[in-house]
């Protein structure tokens, strides 16, 4: 420690806080606000200016969070950069961040301290490699905690008197493009400082090329003759083995997708579990009405991990559905109940009431239960209501008990009890998709450690399952659980991927009660063997066989001796690739692969794509380890402009490592083009078939893609835009549905070389073709797309096109957000009309 005060003071002495490096610049470092992170100006003859923003605050939840105050950075000895900052005045915690070059950050890591608060954390480097970052609390008392040299192993904190210069690093004023910042001066090599520069313009050309929009076309792309000629090359002896599961889809409970969606309940809190910890306002009473106030009971429940039921007296108890119930004349319902009424007589009148009062059905319901007992009747419809409710009516004044009230219709997708509503399973299933990943996305990892999916919470009985609450700030009741999700992949045909957490919730995971946000240090290294466990029972409970093994016996009791064949399993969900996440995503990959190396495993890179941190590491990690990463999962959402303008992103992935072993493939898990209208247009749907061409072409290293998120109930949108938006009437399909159904179905296991160059080769990003075949029909599939407002008259090269086809085409204004692919016979095959996706079918 002492030794590490003597290089900090002598640090002082260097006016600029470093070293000198031959034909030096100078750079100022600061941030701005607290939301901003930590940016750069660079000096000339006039003063300092902004060149860019360095890095931002990953810490904690969006809003509350995410801030940066008093970021301190400390050149190394090495020249590499280390960082440190606050980020809030209550969590024990503070930022550390590590630079070779100041452009690439790797992951934040939050390292906990024993002190109330950790405030004002400086950076100093000891004597020999390793660092000393000291803080202060609320009191004044300050500490000390050591550091590795790669800045990713922290000590215990210790008490230490630092002397007062400790705090006082040099940090100085500058005058930044005329305000004034705190901040600290480093002197730079010239090659460094022209790394810089050409990285911030690096990312000024591409902001300006992803800004642009098809929307905009009118105005910018005035010049353009009525028809654009184009050459499609094909390279008919060149096929190469591609993905056959390139199209998936991607099912997250978001936006009311599970429970009031694609789950066919339609009594909503059928299970008296809301609480405000799904959203303040809500209770056990939610969506259920009484005249009198509903009293709620706890003692004897029906299972512990449902412990709340309703006690009915004299009065109809009501539900009113998820924004009502939809009730058709001549259908049947399936209602269940179960009650509690110690062996006493009690009978109720089961109805479905329709708005303005009338009876659309009525069953009586005759009981007699000693202990919690399940009873059931069908509902036959004679009248129609979208907003019936249902009404349970004790026969006479009671006091009994009842619990999981459940209404199903008896036609869900495939007629399966506890189903899905039948028209958006039919919806989805008509995408024909590959694979399906679930449960989501961030709903995996979840709000904080005691929110992460626990998928064996989620199968057996519906009342042995365990609610929770959902990220996305509404309620799960895991009706629609595990079970459910494979019988939904085997009944059309998608293999199951789930994804499960890497024993972190998500990054952007609110401060829990020790005000300890994000990753919250993991699910601690003791607990990980059971989790690991845990994920070992899912594999058992997929593929094992009943006789033999205790968690299959569980699959074939809830209906399904034989196995479901899981092949991919998913760790983690975009996390941030940190220190915490590292460690226990490579335990688990290790033992999962050690148990199970028949199971592909697929990893995560973090939210956004290069040049993002997580990616970077998350990548790096992945190709370090091939042994057992099959795959890895990347999302980004972009604008239609960044999608033009990187179509050939995946050309550029190596095939091969360096040590002559075949890369971890890519799962582009999230992904969807976006405008400011938040909304799937035919403009974004353009921009996702492009690229869908380009996926086709490096279907060697792209295994699978997603579009996310799929479902949004209206009135209930957590995100924008989706690919299925529904009622509890209507779906509405979007073209960015069109773009993945018409990919899906006109799919191949083969690419043939197929290159379509325009004559304005400035457009050349406005247009795709791709050509792949099927090897078990012998089909092949040419898919053409057109982006541009002209037409596109394409001459073929070493392909025979029939002079008359009957092929599907999406095509519209570049706003049109209806547009829906139609059937057409054209004896032009190749003359596209603009903003245009062809795809012919050839024998
Ligand atoms: O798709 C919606 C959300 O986007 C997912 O939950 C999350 O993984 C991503 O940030």
């Amino acid at each position: 420690m002492r030794t590490a005060i003597i290089v900090l003071l002598s640090a002082f002495a260097l006016l600029r806080g470093t070293a000198a490096y031959a034909q030096e610049e100078s750079i100022f470092v600061y941030s701005p606000n607290e939301r901003s992170g930590l940016h750069v100006a660079m000096e000339d003859s006039t003063g300092w200016h902004h060149l860019g923003q360095l890095c931002s605050s990953d810490y904690g939840t969006w809003g509350a969070e995410k801030r940066m105050y008093h970021p301190m950075l400390k050149r190394a000895s090495d020249g590499s950069w280390r960082l440190v900052f606050q980020v809030n005045d209550y969590s024990p915690l503070f930022a550390a961040a590590y630079s070779r070059d100041l452009v690439t950050w790797r992951p934040q890591d939050y390292p906990i301290v024993s002190a109330k608060q950790c405030l004002q954390p400086v950076i100093v480097q000891d004597d020999g490699d390793e660092f000393t970052i000291f803080f202060k609390d609320k009191q004044g008392a300050t500490y000390a905690v050591g550091a590795t040299n790669d800045f990713r192993h922290f000590s215990r904190t210790h008490a230490y008197t630092a002397p007062e210069s400790v705090w006082h690093y040099g940090r100085s004023e500058q005058e930044v493009d005329g305000k004034h910042h705190q901040g600290q001066c480093f002197s730079i090599s010239h090659d460094e400082a022209e790394r810089l520069r050409r990285h911030f313009q690096a990312l000024a050309v591409d902001g300006r090329l992803s800004s642009e929009r098809m929307h905009d076309d009118a105005k910018t792309l005035t010049a353009l003759p009525s028809s654009l000629k184009a050459t499609l090359t094909v390279e008919a002896g060149s096929a190469k083995t591609i993905s056959d599961k390139l199209i998936g889809i991607f099912f997250e409970d978001i936006s009311y997708a599970a429970d009031g969606g694609l789950y066919a309940e339609l009594v909503q809190n059928r299970d008296f579990e809301y609480s405000s910890k799904d959203r303040g306002e809500w209770n056990a009473t939610t969506a259920w009405h009484s005249t009198t106030p509903i009293e709620i009971a706890t003692e004897h429940p029906l299972h512990p991990n449902n412990p709340h039921y309703a006690l009915l007296g004299a009065d109809t108890l009501w539900n009113e559905g998820w924004d009502g119930i939809v009730v058709e004349k001549g259908k049947k319902y399936d209602f269940s109940m179960y009650v509690l009424a110690g062996g006493q007589k009690q009978d109720f009148d089961v109805m479905l009431i329709g708005g303005n009062g009338s009876v659309l059905a009525k069953s009586r319901l005759k009981t007699r239960a000693k202990d919690w007992q399940q009873y059931t009747t069908v509902l036959i419809a004679t009248g129609s209501d979208d907003k019936a409710r249902l009404a349970i009516a004790p026969r006479k004044a009671a006091h009994v008990g009842v619990d999981m009230i459940s209404l199903f219709p008896q036609e869900t997708f495939m007629n399966r009890k506890n189903g899905l509503r039948k028209d958006l399973a039919q919806t989805i299933a008509d995408l024909k998709p590959k694979f399906v990943r679930f449960p989501g996305g961030c709903m995996s990892h979840g709000q904080g450690l005691e929110n992460i999916y626990h998928w064996n919470h989620t199968i057996g009985q519906l009342q042995e399952r365990k609610p929770d609450f959902n990220i996305w700030h509404y309620h799960q009741t895991r009706g629609l659980g595990f079970y459910e999700f494979f019988q939904f992949c085997e009944d059309i045909g998608a293999e199951p991927l789930p994804v499960l957490a890497a024993g972190v919730p998500c990054q952007n995971s609110a401060n829990n009660k020790d005000g300890i946000g994000g990753q919250q240090g993991g699910i601690p290294m003791e607990e990980m063997p059971a989790y690991i466990d845990e994920l070992c029972h899912l594999i058992d409970w997929a593929n094992a066989d009943p006789a033999t093994n205790e968690w299959a016996r569980r699959r074939a009791e809830a209906g399904h001796p034989a196995p479901f064949n899981l092949k991919y399993l998913g760790i983690g969900n975009e996390d941030i690739i940190s220190t915490v996440f590292e460690e226990r995503y490579e335990i688990i990959c290790k033992a999962l692969n050690e148990r199970h190396p028949e199971i592909k495993l697929c990893g995560t890179v973090g939210p956004f794509h290069t040049p993002s941190a997580d990616y970077i590491e998350g990548w790096d990690y992945t190709r370090r380890h091939p042994d057992y990463q099959y795959m890895t999962d990347e999302h980004y959402y972009e604008s239609t402009g960044w999608f033009m303008h990187h179509r050939n992103y995946y050309d550029q992935y190596p095939r091969t490592l360096s040590t002559g072993v075949a890369s971890p493939k890519v799962y582009l898990g999230e992904w969807a083009a976006s405008t400011n209208v938040k909304r799937p247009n035919i403009e974004t749907a353009l921009a996702e078939a492009l690229y869908l061409t380009d996926i086709e072409r490096n279907g060697d290293i792209v295994e699978m893609t997603s579009y996310a998120p799929m479902l949004c109930k209206d009135g209930h949108s957590n995100w924008n835009p989706d690919m299925i938006y529904f009622s509890n009437t209507s779906i509405r399909t979007t073209p960015a549905y069109e773009v993945q159904r018409l990919f899906s179905v006109n799919s191949g296991d083969r690419y043939i070389k197929t290159l379509l160059t325009l004559e304005n080769a400035d457009l050349q990003h406005r247009v795709g073709a791709s050509l792949v075949s099927d090897s078990k029909t012998g089909k092949r599939f040419l898919k053409l797309v057109n982006a541009l407002p002209c037409r596109l008259d394409i001459t073929v090269k070493g392909l025979q096109l029939p002079s008359t086809v009957q092929c599907e085409q999406l095509s519209g204004a570049v706003d049109d957000q209806k547009a829906h692919a139609e059937l057409i016979t054209t004896d032009n095959p190749t003359l596209l009309p603009p903003y245009c996706i062809r795809v012919i079918a050839l024998q």
